[in-house]
């Protein structure tokens, strides 16, 4: 078991719905190392957000199972934080008391794991802001933070930048690397996007749709900071999204 932090075994679901029953898993299976970068890519609608809640604990799976470092997964934990798409910030509350919101003590320790989380993601100035005061960029920075203050082993991150802007976007691509090389943390990214699967992670596993199974993992071994326009950059872009869609 030793260095892994992330376990799916054969991991199945399927919605019983009024309109029937929707098989949107088939034995999805994968393994993240602790600290390593891992994605998942898919199209949309392939389950991605479903493994993705399945690995949270928010969802129990049909069949099949996950671990965190070794220990079965039967619900949500704060070994597991979970940013996601759009912020879901206390409307009522300022930077600084969402991100301490849910943690459990209100002592000078816990202070300090805020402090720490809202310079991690540079917002230390705009503690005192309201949600409304935040653009989205900053806003998504702030439910990072939150994540990092639980001080997790892994985050998982579902499409966290995809209704931002694309240079904002970019720029939160390179602060989540940063984080990343920083803290040290296993991260698993679900993402539509293959490039930013290719600019941040180590491994990235090829999802396919309907219902969702995993493809191949493909590694990544190019040097960060990546640069979109490296011959190989590309021609695993062109590849995986080959792969998507065959
Ligand atoms: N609670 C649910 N009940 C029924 N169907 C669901 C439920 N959640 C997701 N689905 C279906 O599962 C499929 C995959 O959804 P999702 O995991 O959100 O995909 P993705 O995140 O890749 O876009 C979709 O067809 C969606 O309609
Ligand atoms: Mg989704």
């Amino acid at each position: 078991m030793a260095g892994e932090q992330l376990k799916v075994v054969d991991a199945s679901k399927t919605f019983y719905t009024e309109w029937g029953k929707v098989e949107v898993l088939r034995s999805v299976s994968l393994t993240a190392a602790r600290g390593e970068f891992l994605s998942v890519v898919g199209v949309s609608g392939c389950g991605k957000t479903t493994l993705l809640r399945i690995i949270a604990g928010l969802e129990q799976p049909s069949g099949g199972e996950v671990f965190c470092n070794g220990v079965r997964v039967s619900g949500p934990g704060s070994d597991r934080a979970v940013v996601f798409q759009e912020p879901r910030l206390f409307p009522w509350l300022n930077v600084e008391q969402n991100i301490a919101f849910g943690l459990k003590q209100r002592n000078e320790a816990a202070r300090r794991v805020v402090e720490q989380a809202l310079e991690l993601v540079g917002l230390s100035a705009f503690r005192q802001a309201y949600p409304h005061e935040l653009s989205g960029g900053m806003a998504q920075r702030v439910a990072m933070a939150r994540a990092l203050a639980f001080e997790p082993e892994a985050l998982l991150m579902d499409e966290p930048f995809s209704a931002l802007d694309a240079q904002t976007r970019t720029h939160m691509q390179s602060e989540l690397q940063e984080i990343w090389r920083r803290t040290g943390k296993t991260i698993l990214l679900v993402t539509h996007s293959i490039a930013e699967a290719l600019l941040l992670s180590q491994r990235i596993c090829i999802m396919t749709s309907a219902p969702g199974r995993f493809r191949e993992v493909v590694e990544v071994d190019l040097p960060y900071p990546r640069d979109p326009d490296a011959p190989e950059f590309i021609r695993l872009k062109k590849y995986i999204l080959t792969q998507l869609t065959a």
